[in-house]
């Protein structure tokens, strides 16, 4: 707990004995807590409300279960209406602990039992607080992961899939999510999982097209020490990690077959082998995959295992390219401007009229990723409150698409002060770093990110981007 500011953080102790009241009074004053009493669950909400309603909120009740008037339950019941109830702890006399267990059911944080001992009381409030300080903390952080991925678009397509998202979420089935290249597949793999029941669990990517062939086995299931020349440390496989909440196996199209039959094997049964060991580990995770590809066809010419493309493909998700949905164009472009504001402090710019219709009739083959770079690019230009035409055509005249993948892989191999748009210069840099980096590290990819400090599937973002891997 923080002890920042200097007030006292607030308990309410609710009990119709005097004595009770005041020896709880005194042992949590000495301990620093500020102490509201009541005498009965009645006066403990009138109480409770109008410190709320003066901006205090007691951070734990403390209250007996008997209790003339308004008892314990009832009093619990009362505060687990409130929007963001305080945990309550409650005080069970001889032969109630029964009632203290019902209450827990109830959504009581603990109980403690007559006669009271100072210890367990000290420890039972501290502790309390500290979960429920987690659980804040753990709200606020999934409420920012929400907003991170949230899905914008205003077209029938878009409607149409964020309902089937928020239906296919609740299941546990196995998701296949197929759509062309920047169409938004990872957003949807993080909003199945997050709204869905395994939200508080890990969400584990794994770039199917990204691991080398000889490592992809230990990458997914782990290995024990000296298992093979490199495997200096056990490590443990994304399986693993991801127990108990969501797999993503991105680019799935690009697995290799042998590791297809073990991938398959694992997610039947329900457990897997580090490489090296023999015992089995159970797993229990949610699979989620995707790819650019047409899987159907790839099991037509024996290049991905039926069986497997079965097991994965129980509920196919398709997210239909930009070009399919013009009315999510505006939206998603002032929503990527917010974006840019946030991220480089400066205000929020808008979209003139003009720019939009402009960007309205492009072509996306790189799709919703391509909307953003351009806007990335234009709003470079933009020095009044407006994103315009021009700054839009700047970008655009810059190459077809300056932030296309060829346009970012001709700056490969260039000087970037030899570049003669800022574009052109910030993709020249960012390849030439990222090659001395690469080569510093012998082309290790894994220590490559390490060092950066980046995660490993950016990183090969980036290397696809620019064309640097071997
Ligand atoms: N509907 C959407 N709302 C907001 N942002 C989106 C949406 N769709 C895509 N994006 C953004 O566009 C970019 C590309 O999306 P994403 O990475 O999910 O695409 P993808 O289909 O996985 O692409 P790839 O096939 O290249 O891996 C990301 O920055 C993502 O945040
Ligand atoms: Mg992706």
């Amino acid at each position: 707990m923080s002890r920042a500011d200097s007030t006292p953080t607030p308990i309410l102790v609710v009990d119709d004995d005097g004595d009770i009241r005041a020896a709880l009074e005194m042992l949590l004053q000495y301990e620093g807590f500020e102490v509201w009493t009541a005498r009965d669950g009645r006066e403990a909400v009138a109480r409770y409300a109008r410190e709320a309603g003066g901006g205090r909120r007691a951070a734990v009740v403390l209250s007996d279960l008997k209790m003339p008037g308004m008892d314990g339950m009832e009093l619990l019941a009362t505060l687990r209406a409130e929007p963001d109830p305080p945990p309550v702890i409650m005080i069970s006399g001889h032969g109630d602990v029964s009632t203290a267990v019902e209450a827990m059911q109830n959504g009581a944080a603990n109980f403690l039992e007559k006669p009271l001992d100072d210890n367990r009381v000290l420890v039972t409030i501290r502790k309390a607080i500290r979960e429920q300080h987690l659980e804040e903390e753990n709200t606020g952080l999934r409420r920012q992961l929400t907003d991170r991925w949230t899905i914008v678009g205003e077209s029938t397509a878009t409607s149409r899939l964020m309902r089937q998202i928020e239906q296919v979420a609740l299941s546990e089935a196995a998701v296949l999510i197929t759509g062309e290249n920047g169409t938004g597949k990872e957003v949807v793999a993080r909003n199945l999982h997050l709204l869905g029941p395994r939200a508080a669990g890990n969400f584990v990517t794994v770039n199917c097209a990204a691991i080398p062939h000889e490592l992809i086995e230990s990458e997914l299931f782990g290995h024990e020490k000296g298992s093979f020349t490199g495997a200096h440390e056990r490590r443990v496989g994304h399986f693993e990690a991801a127990d108990r909440g969501t797999l993503f196996l991105d680019e799935i199209g690009d697995m290799p077959l042998d590791a297809q039959a073990k991938v398959l094997r694992a997610l039947e049964n329900h457990e897997i082998t580090r490489v090296g060991d023999s015992r089995t580990i159970p797993v229990d995770i949610r699979v989620i995959a995707a790819t650019n590809a047409d899987l159907a066809e790839a099991v037509e010419t024996k290049a991905f295992r039926r069986d497997l493309f079965y097991r994965l493909n129980v509920v196919p998700l398709h997210v239909p390219p930009l070009a399919e949905r013009v009315e999510d164009i505006g939206p998603l472009a002032r929503h990527f401007l917010d974006q840019i504001a946030e991220r480089t402090g400066f205000s929020q710019r808008d979209l003139s009229g003009e720019a939009l219709a402009r960007l309205e009739g492009l072509d996306y083959p790189g799709n919703v990723r391509q909307l953003r770079n351009l806007l990335e690019g234009a709003s470079v230009f933009a020095d009044g409150p407006e994103v315009g035409l021009d700054d839009l055509e700047q970008i655009l005249a810059a190459g077809p698409g300056a932030a296309s993948p060829a346009a970012a892989r001709s700056a490969a191999g260039a000087d970037p002060f030899g570049a003669a748009t800022f574009e052109e210069f910030k993709d020249a840099s960012e390849a030439a770093f990222f090659r001395l980096k690469l080569d510093e590290n012998e082309g290790n990819i894994k220590r490559t990110a390490e060092r950066l400090g980046m995660q490993r599937s950016h990183l090969y973002k980036k290397l696809d981007r620019y064309d640097l891997r071997g």
